[in-house]
């Protein structure tokens, strides 16, 4: 058996290496499908993700670029209508990781605490919802 000359080695390995780098990107990239199953253990309780159907809290159905407590038939907090919130995934990471710091006032009751990975893939799967 004739073994690969150290030229072709390097030039496997460099190879290698760029798949890895286009594999990791920045940001973490959020996973659609894992963002279900984050959004059904999470958030399913008091959401849901059809138009015009609301739980406890309101549907987050096109929830991205919506203004905060403009949701027909939701009774909101004062706070939430006040907030002057767009819902941006920023904003949304940021209030469902401090419901009270970033709506103070609000009724939001969620402590859950998502890692980096679970945020990404929630945000994605929010962001098809439309
Ligand atoms: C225990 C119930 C409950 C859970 C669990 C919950 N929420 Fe909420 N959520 C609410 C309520 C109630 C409101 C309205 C808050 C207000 O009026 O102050 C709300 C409001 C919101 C809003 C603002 C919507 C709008 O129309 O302005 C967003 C965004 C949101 N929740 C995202 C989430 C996400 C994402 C999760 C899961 C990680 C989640 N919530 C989990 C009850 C809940």
């Amino acid at each position: 058996m004739k073994l690969p000359s150290k030229r072709a080695q390097l030039a496997l390995s460099s190879a290698a290496a760029a798949l890895l780098c286009l594999s990791l990107p920045a940001h973490a990239a959020g996973n659609v499908e894992r963002g279900g199953d984050v959004f059904d253990a999470q958030c399913a309780e008091c959401h849901s993700v059809k138009a015009n159907k609301n739980k406890k809290g309101p549907t987050l159905f096109a929830v991205i670029g919506r203004k905060a407590g403009t949701v027909p038939d939701v009774v909101y907090s004062d706070a939430m209508k006040a907030s002057g919130i767009v819902w941006t995934p920023d904003k949304v990471e940021a209030y469902i990781a401090n419901p009270k710091g970033v709506v103070p006032g609000g009724k939001m009751k969620y402590d859950g605490k998502l890692n980096a990975q679970e945020n990404a893939d929630l945000l994605a799967f929010l962001a098809t919802l439309r």
